[in-house]
């Protein structure tokens, strides 16, 4: 087998949002033959939509080169954390926190901030979803998870709720979905910020952040107090 030529073919293997081909990138972490099998193991920094549509349109070339009958691609993931937007305390073991925002409600952030958690946990990612409507929490209600509670056996920290895979946590867990809409400003901020530190994440790749609408003070809180490394608004 020539390793070379391989090398050359995945390194024409380009997706258009990628910044680099695999091989330059430096995902290649392994091409071996096994048998009659092309075994081609890839690490990415990142979860992708549809790759593996991509990587075997590459296999009757790959086996072409190499003389194997199939190829078998071995994908895992070590997302990177991004270079987040501002000087906030990092939340141990979260590697990208993205918040999802706009100032009018009723426009599908919730929605949005659902379907992307659950896209990324299809896609292989370790995903949270943290519900920071404070006011109109509705993520209970769209996980189906409206009853359950999160628990502490500390007294101190919280474990997160799992649903669909994906671990979430919400003022609406702790108050009751009608209850937390008469909270003044500190302290939507003051309960955002301790559900968001005090939530046991353990290691996620991605934490989704659900805003409520507006510019107000929970906005400001995520602005200043917690490190986003990306914002859908
Ligand atoms: N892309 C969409 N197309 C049609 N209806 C939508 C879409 N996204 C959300 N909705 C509906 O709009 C309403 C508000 O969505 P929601 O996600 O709760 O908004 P927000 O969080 O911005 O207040 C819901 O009834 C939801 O089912
Ligand atoms: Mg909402």
């Amino acid at each position: 087998m020539n390793n070379e030529q391989i090398n050359a073919r995945l390194a024409r293997f380009r997706p258009p949002h990628w910044a680099q081909d695999p091989v330059s990138a430096g995902f290649v972490r392994g091409v071996a033959l096994e048998q009659n099998t092309l075994v081609i193991s890839l690490a990415l920094p990142f979860v992708d939509y549809d790759l593996e549509t991509g990587l075997k349109a590459l296999d009757a070339d790959l086996c072409r080169l190499s003389g194997a009958q199939s190829v078998r691609w071995q994908l895992s993931h070590e997302v990177a954390t991004l270079a987040p937007a501002n000087e906030a305390q990092a939340v141990p073991g979260v590697r990208n926190i993205i918040a999802v925002s706009s100032g009018k409600g009723g426009v599908g952030k919730s929605t949005t901030a659902v379907n992307l958690a659950l896209a990324l946990s299809r896609l292989g990612a370790r995903v949270g979803l943290l519900d920071a409507d404070v006011y109109g929490p509705s993520i209970p209600m769209m996980l189906g998870v409206s009853d359950a509670r999160p628990e502490s056996d500390d007294g101190k920290t919280m474990a997160p709720v799992l649903a669909h895979g994906i671990k979430a946590n919400s003022i609406g867990f702790l108050v009751g979905a009608g209850d937390a809409t008469v909270w003044r400003g500190p302290m939507a901020s003051k309960a955002l910020a301790q559900i968001l530190r005090e939530t046991r994440w353990g290691d996620l790749d991605y934490l989704v952040v659900d805003l409520p609408p507006g510019t107000g003070d929970i906005q400001i809180t995520i602005a200043q107090q917690v490190p986003t490394t990306g914002a859908w608004w």
